[in-house]
């Protein structure tokens, strides 16, 4: 007899009625209208039954710490990052650990079951990666978190060397953290972030790694070292492994650069983060009128073939102060920002907060097919627009076929004079 089976349920793709079958943590069949035994049946009543959420672009080791030691008055990402400077050397592991986890809670309510985490590598302690090993150890039952070695102050531009910061951050991946970071619009020069570029994406080549840099978050139209990081996935055999997150001066590029640029990306695999709701709050902070939205190019790069997610990237920390871990609010802000509003456009904004970071990750295992993990979130909307326009309810929400989280329907009643049967 199955475990679970899933019937009455509308998939992303559009097909409805129907009816997900799961044994031993996977599925073990998609199909219209199923009818077999289970020890327990769920009647999806049409709602949308969707792979889990994933976010490929977060900072565990810096939410839920918004106000501490003060709040970013400008709102820029230059004053963010001064601020968690002050905040660093205040960190307890303790207390690194205890939000990481709360925020990890509220990650599962919203049925977003895969992170990706940049964690600051620039302390010799490395004080928030052992913090950040230990939430990836303690979540492992439930959520898929992969961490990046992230030199915040910038491998060559940091107090303490080009060489100490290198080693702390080999230090980082020996421990076990995944994915190598970088940050090169930040180093002194131009030269130097191609410096670092080209040294961090030969680390990862050496370590068989995947690389995940932000690259580019500024408004200065000639911050092009997305061009250098296509060139060293490229030259290092790298296709499919590497990730721009960020790319804000895209948006600013000159549009005759940009029709040789986005081939290039397209060329290397590179895959792309966009992260809208903290870039269309950082971006444009030195503008008057008219104010650029500071976005990447995201329609754009999804034309000409490059893997697109949406990233939260913060959520109550020095450079955001709202964010709840809820993707669908990621995608709303996304779609508004990149004015995807066609039907599908609107879509592809909700694969960008699935499907596509799935593959950025490289998650295995996840899907609606037969052979995935039984991971979905069951949403209250009959299809993905509809889930991004309410940003929907959480019905339910299971891992590997085990119920790890529900949400009662959101039914308001109304009491309004002259329409007593009135329903919103
Ligand atoms: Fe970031």
């Amino acid at each position: 007899m199955l475990d679970l089976l899933i019937h009455n349920a509308t998939l992303p793709d559009g097909r409805k009625n129907m009816s997900v079958a799961v044994q031993d943590g996977r599925i073990k069949e998609v199909s219209a209208s199923l009818v077999t035994d289970a020890q327990q049946v769920i009647d999806a009543e049409g709602q949308l039954l969707s792979p889990p959420f994933v976010d490929a672009h977060f900072h565990m080791d810096a939410t839920l710490s918004y106000g501490l030691p003060r709040v970013n008055q400008s709102g820029t990402l230059l004053e963010g990052i001064a601020l968690w400077g002050e905040l660093k050397p205040l960190l307890t592991q303790e207390a690194l650990i205890e939000r990481a986890l709360a925020y990890c809670d509220w990650a599962v309510a919203k049925g977003l079951l895969a992170i990706r985490s940049h964690v600051d590598v620039c302390d010799p302690r490395l004080l928030a990666v052992e913090a950040l090993l230990e939430v990836k150890r303690r979540v492992a039952p439930y959520i898929d978190l992969q961490l990046v070695a992230f030199p915040q102050d910038g491998v060559l531009r940091g107090p303490l060397g080009p060489e100490q910061h290198m080693n702390n951050l080999k230090r980082a991946l020996d421990k076990g953290v995944d994915v190598v970071g970088g940050i090169p619009h930040f180093e002194r020069t131009m030269a130097d972030g191609a410096l670092s570029v080209r040294l961090l994406c030969e680390l990862a080549a050496e370590r068989g790694l995947r690389v995940d840099m932000h690259c580019d978050e500024s408004d200065d139209p000639l911050s092009r070292h997305v061009e250098t990081l296509a060139f060293e996935t490229q030259r290092l055999g790298l296709q499919g492994r590497v990730t721009g997150s960020h790319l804000t001066s895209m948006h600013s590029m000159d549009n005759y650069y940009v029709s040789k640029l986005i081939p290039l990306m397209a060329e290397a695999q590179l895959q792309v983060v966009a992260n809208p709701l903290i870039n269309i709050t950082l971006q444009g902070r030195h503008d008057t009128y008219p104010k650029r939205r500071g976005m990447t190019r995201v329609p754009e790069l999804m034309a000409a073939g490059v893997n697109v997610a949406f990233g939260h990237d913060c959520v109550m920390d020095p450079w955001y102060s709202l964010g709840s871990g809820d993707m669908l609010d990621v995608a709303h802000m996304g779609l508004h920002v990149a004015q995807m509003t066609s039907q599908s456009a609107m879509r592809q904004c909700f694969d960008a907060v699935t499907v596509n970071p799935a593959r950025i990750l490289g998650l295995q295992g996840y899907g609606l097919e037969v052979g995935c993990d039984a991971s979905f979130v069951l949403l209250q909307a009959r299809d993905p627009v509809e889930a991004i326009r309410l940003r929907a309810n959480r019905l339910k929400v299971w891992k590997k076929g085990t119920l790890i989280a529900e949400t009662a329907p959101i039914m308001p009643k109304l009491h309004l004079p002259g329409r007593p049967n009135a329903q919103a």
